[in-house]
């Protein structure tokens, strides 16, 4: 009996059955070799499942088959079936370097077997992929932003994407508030060349870190995003699309300046004495009430964005140019509301999106650089099944790969995203999720089967992730990097 243990007993293309003897560690998400002796093909398997099995003592291990290597060392899907008694054993070197050929420049973290790190094997995402949307799923508190900011690292260091993130919590720039170990993108040892960011803190702070102030001109906003702001009414909606045609410092200085109170309507015939006879003559035709609930909305929005909305100044020719560059470029507001953070964010993504849509039609391509990864956290506010609270983002995340802008979309509640966009995202970072339904809506849309995986999706700790892209053949196992460990790992390599 005793030699029947680490040889395969069972199989068929989709599991491989094998024992192994009593009281040895194997744990979920190991990943072995079947090694077919007679053919020479080395099939790489992920383990599944672990049971005692009463009938020889030993412990039955269940595994998923994730690919296949012939003789010349090509990687394809397992459409054959190792032979029975083919042992089972760990990686080799040589498989490790043929797994390490598919990672990309973006490096994140070391790929897990099982408990075990892989230090010789890092998982990073290729760049290419990026304008094919990205998706961060995880319960809170199981290291989104720290992910996040270990990505955007990794950016800095391989200059081939650019990266928008707007941080309400102030955490990415400098750290998080308040942890004196937490460190940020600014701490970088490439951060002068890789990495802007326009803020809304004061001088002193500013110039310490070489940020620019945060400005965005009244033009660059949008009068339709109120309704991705506020839940608008029909006779609201209809004010907004009367409005549409005029350019919004126009519409926010009619706002501002005017008491729609006063303006005259199709019941009066006063005339109307301000500097805006287009814009006034248009919304004669309004419901007053929803009028003056838009004129209250405008005001309550540029209230609350004060600190970095101006009539004339904008931050937004350059933003675009670091991004054309290839920089990480932080929106640094922190303690700005839901509502001020969504606005600016829609208007930096829509000009984006405009210029590259425009770049593509006048040239055919969407330009030699990167692409862009616009990153929007808690994505359910404006990726749900309700199409009215999308705007930009829901065009972004349908069109956008074309012209080389993709979505990253953070959230802790996936079941909330609109199923249609979650179908785009090409690559996909499951961590710790609790709810069960979020995690069968993100197996089902992942472009590998992670169904098979959802044991080893249960038990992960913070920090975890199983990694599915098209960038890379089968789901990968990851433990991320711990950014302040990852920062000082560069900082070795500059300055040896
Ligand atoms: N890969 C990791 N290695 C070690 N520690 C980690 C890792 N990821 C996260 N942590 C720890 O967990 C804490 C929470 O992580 P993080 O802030 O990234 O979670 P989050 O998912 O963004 O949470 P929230 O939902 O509150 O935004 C961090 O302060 C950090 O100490
Ligand atoms: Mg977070």
């Amino acid at each position: 009996m005793e030699s029947r243990y680490n040889q395969l007993t069972g199989t068929d293309v989709l599991t491989y059955h094998w024992l192994i003897p009593p009281g040895t560690g194997v744990s979920v998400g190991e990943l072995e070799v079947v090694s077919d002796e007679r053919s020479g093909i080395r099939y790489f398997t992920r383990v599944t499942g672990i049971a005692h099995d009463p009938e020889t003592g030993g412990v039955q291990v269940t595994g998923l088959p994730i690919g296949c290597i012939d003789q010349e060392r090509v990687f394809r899907k397992p459409r054959t079936i190792p032979l029975l008694h083919s042992p089972v054993r760990p990686l080799q070197s040589t498989e490790i370097a043929v797994l390490r050929g598919f990672m990309g420049e973006i490096e994140v973290g070391t790929v897990t077997s099982g408990n075990q790190r892989m230090v010789d094997l890092p998982v990073g995402i290729p760049s290419s992929v990026l304008n094919q949307h990205l998706g961060i799923f995880a319960t809170t508190g199981m290291g989104k932003s720290n992910l996040m900011k270990v990505f955007c690292a990794s950016a800095i260091v391989s200059r081939k994407v650019g990266i928008l993130l707007t941080d309400p919590h102030g955490e990415y720039a400098t750290g998080q508030p308040g942890n004196p170990d937490s460190r940020g993108l600014v701490h970088h040892p490439l951060a002068k060349d890789g990495l802007r960011v326009y803020t809304i803190r004061s001088k002193d702070v500013a110039g310490e870190y070489w940020m620019k102030t945060l400005r965005i001109g009244y033009k660059d906003l949008a009068i339709a995003d109120l309704g991705l702001i506020f839940d608008l009414s029909p006779a609201q909606y209809e004010v907004v699309n009367l409005l549409l045609p005029f350019s919004t410092d126009e519409i926010i200085d009619f706002f501002i300046n005017d008491d729609v109170e006063s303006l005259p309507s199709h019941l009066r015939t006063t005339a109307y004495i301000g500097n805006h006879q287009e814009i006034a003559q248009r919304v004669r035709s309004a419901p007053p009430d929803a009028l003056r609930l838009v004129q209250r909305q405008m005001r309550t929005l540029l209230d609350l964005t004060s600190k970095f909305v101006h009539p004339a100044e904008s931050s937004l020719p350059e933003i675009l140019e670091d991004l054309d560059n290839n920089r990480v470029v932080i929106i640094d507001i922190p303690g700005m509301s839901d509502a001020a953070e969504l606005f600016i964010l829609s208007a930096i993504s829509r000009a984006i999106f405009k210029k590259r849509q425009r770049r593509f039609i006048e040239h055919g391509t969407a330009g030699s650089g990167g692409s862009v990864l616009i990153s929007i956290e808690e994505a359910q506010r404006v990726l749900s099944q309700h199409s009215e609270k999308t705007g930009i983002f829901r065009e972004i995340a349908m069109e956008g790969r074309k012209f080389g802008v993709g979505i990253g979309a953070i959230t802790q509640q996936p079941k909330n995203i609109d199923s249609r966009v979650l179908a785009q995202m090409n690559t996909l970072f499951v961590m710790g999720l609790a709810d069960r339904q979020d995690r069968e809506i993100i197996a089902s849309s992942a472009k590998h089967d992670l169904r098979v995986l959802d044991t080893e999706i249960q038990t992960l700790d913070r920090g975890d992730a199983v990694i599915s892209t098209v960038g890379i053949p089968f789901p990968v196992s990851c433990r991320i990097h711990y950014f302040e460990d990852y920062l000082d790992s560069l900082w070795e390599n500059s300055s040896g």
